[in-house]
């Protein structure tokens, strides 16, 4: 979809797409179009019970002495509660109520009505934000019925009083929508398609162009280096493993800081290994390499906007099968830190992937914090369903800006503990730790078990985003498909 950003004029063709106020209150740009169309908008708000509540809509098709092919009325609500996520949210409604109604073009009036906190730069972005979200589509293996997939909006023009700053104000904000994009592609494409070394094949090509330093190792040099908990969870699988580092500097030349870290678990395909998990379970697991997704998807927002930063982003790419050649529950792998580790779990394999990239990325970058982005446990999804990530930190305001984050951006995650206690959980009997805990608690087990593989000068955070980087159930409208790309606005 073409979004571009005009100032307010008369309109030709589509749909021309006005707003209330809560009470019905038509904004300006209403006002016109009702006076256009014969004063159709106020017969229609008294034959209807439409009150301009936010995400409320009235249809006028067709209307008589118009050129555009309807006038769709959007409720704001509250001017004063109007916040960049509620807006994002209507811009997402409205252009899914566009694609519904089979409209391929539109103009969308972006006024600030009065009372309003936000100013009308701000308002047009995020409104054009949902609206870019809202028209993602994953429609690349259907030969059928296709009319019955793509998307019918083509071409979006926000009218704003002051294009120039509004088109600005979205500059930024397309480049997160690129990063969220990227990420969805990847976690939405099948297993046999994305194995690791395609993977990295695509996060160079999307991210050199933009200046991302993109490397790539393969299992030769990882085995040179002694990567042995990654290299052992991809070893009954034919495709080769590989680590790919990604570094973009937007930060003055002069600046001596440490970059920050995002480290990602790429399974590209969870079976589970040879403690193979059940058929049903199994399902799905092509999105087992949602946190590696939503890193490369940070790192190409962040480049997209030239953000004035130092980040680096490291990404295991394995995938865990069974085979002949496959690590087996006893087994005992040596991680890059030198630690042992028993593997008595083949499906808990992520973090054994992650406990080398953390030693990678932290021997190689001495960052100043670290967020790890993983699909980590099904523990996590008993605990907080669908709505919340599960963050884990040793370090307080890393926690609470993350919280933060969250609550702004609606990627919200909930701080669970880490604790001593649970730590002792992972003793073996014959190496430095084992790769399960007990029954119970099965999401912090496995972030103490990541702790062991982060110093702790470092501020760390771990995310647990098993339950929100795919949705079954229904959809919002910024995110209509599958793989969410959860992450990529948070960070
Ligand atoms: N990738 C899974 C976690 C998962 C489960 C993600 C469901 C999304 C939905 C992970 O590798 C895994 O299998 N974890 C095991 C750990 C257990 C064996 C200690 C789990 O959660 O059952
Ligand atoms: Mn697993
Ligand atoms: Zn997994």
């Amino acid at each position: 979809m073409q979004i571009s950003f005009v100032a307010p004029g008369e309109i030709s063709q589509g749909a021309w797409v006005v707003a209330a106020a809560e009470g019905a209150a038509l904004l300006p740009a209403a006002v016109r179009a009702d006076k256009a169309a014969g004063g159709a908008l106020t017969r229609a708000l008294k034959a209807t019970p439409f009150k301009g509540k936010a995400g409320e809509f009235l249809d006028i098709v067709a209307p008589a002495g118009l050129k555009a092919s309807r006038i769709l009325l959007v409720g704001l609500g509250k001017p004063a509660a109007l916040d960049e996520k509620g807006l994002e949210t209507l811009g997402a409604k409205i252009a899914a109520r566009l694609q519904a109604a089979g409209e391929s073009t539109a103009v969308l009036e972006a006024e600030v009505p009065k009372g309003a906190r936000i100013v009308a730069p701000q308002l047009a972005a995020y409104l054009a934000l949902g609206a870019r979200l809202a028209s993602y589509g994953f429609d690349k293996y259907r030969t059928r019925n296709l009319e019955d997939f793509r998307k019918s909006l083509k071409t979006l023009r926000v009218a704003a009083a002051g294009p120039a700053a509004a088109k600005k104000a979205y500059a930024g904000l397309a480049a997160l929508a690129d990063g969220i994009f990227l990420a969805r592609d990847l976690v939405n494409e099948p297993p046999n398609i994305l194995y690791p070394a395609e993977f990295a094949r695509r996060a160079k090509a999307a991210l050199s162009r933009l200046g991302v330093k993109v490397e790539v190792l393969g299992e030769a040099e990882m085995k040179r280096q002694g990567l042995g908990a990654l290299l052992g969870v991809g070893q009954g699988s034919t495709r080769e493993s590989q680590l790919v580092v990604m570094q973009w500097n937007g930060a003055p030349k002069s600046s001596k800081a440490k970059p920050i870290a995002f480290v990602g678990k790429g399974v590209c395909f969870d079976s589970g290994g040879l403690s193979l998990k059940p058929g049903g379970a199994m399902m799905g697991m092509k999105g087992d390499m949602a946190g590696a997704a939503a890193v490369t998807g940070t790192l190409l927002a962040l480049a997209a906007r030239k953000a004035p930063v130092k980040a680096v982003g490291v990404i295991g790419l394995v995938e865990n099968m069974p085979d002949g050649g496959a690590i087996r529950p006893d087994d005992v792998l040596t991680s890059l830190s030198g630690q042992t580790i028993e593997v008595l779990n083949t499906d808990a394999e992520g973090r054994l992937v992650l406990a080398d990239a953390q030693t990678y990325t932290r021997r190689r970058f001495g960052q100043r914090a670290v967020i790890d982005l993983a699909t980590l446990t099904g523990a996590i999804v008993q605990t907080l369903g669908f709505e919340h990530a599960g963050v884990f930190s040793n370090d307080d305001k890393l926690a609470e800006r993350l919280g933060e984050a969250g609550r702004h951006t609606g990627e919200r995650v909930w701080r669970l503990p880490l604790d001593p206690f649970y730590d002792k959980m992972l003793k073996s009997k014959i190496a430095d730790m084992k790769n399960i805990g007990g029954p119970n608690s099965g999401a912090i087990t496995a972030a103490q078990f990541l702790g062991r593989f982060v110093e702790n000068d470092t501020a760390w955070a771990h995310l647990d985003i098993a339950g929100v980087a795919w949705q079954d159930g229904e959809r919002k409208p910024a995110i209509p498909s599958w793989g969410t790309g959860w992450g990529v606005r948070l960070l």
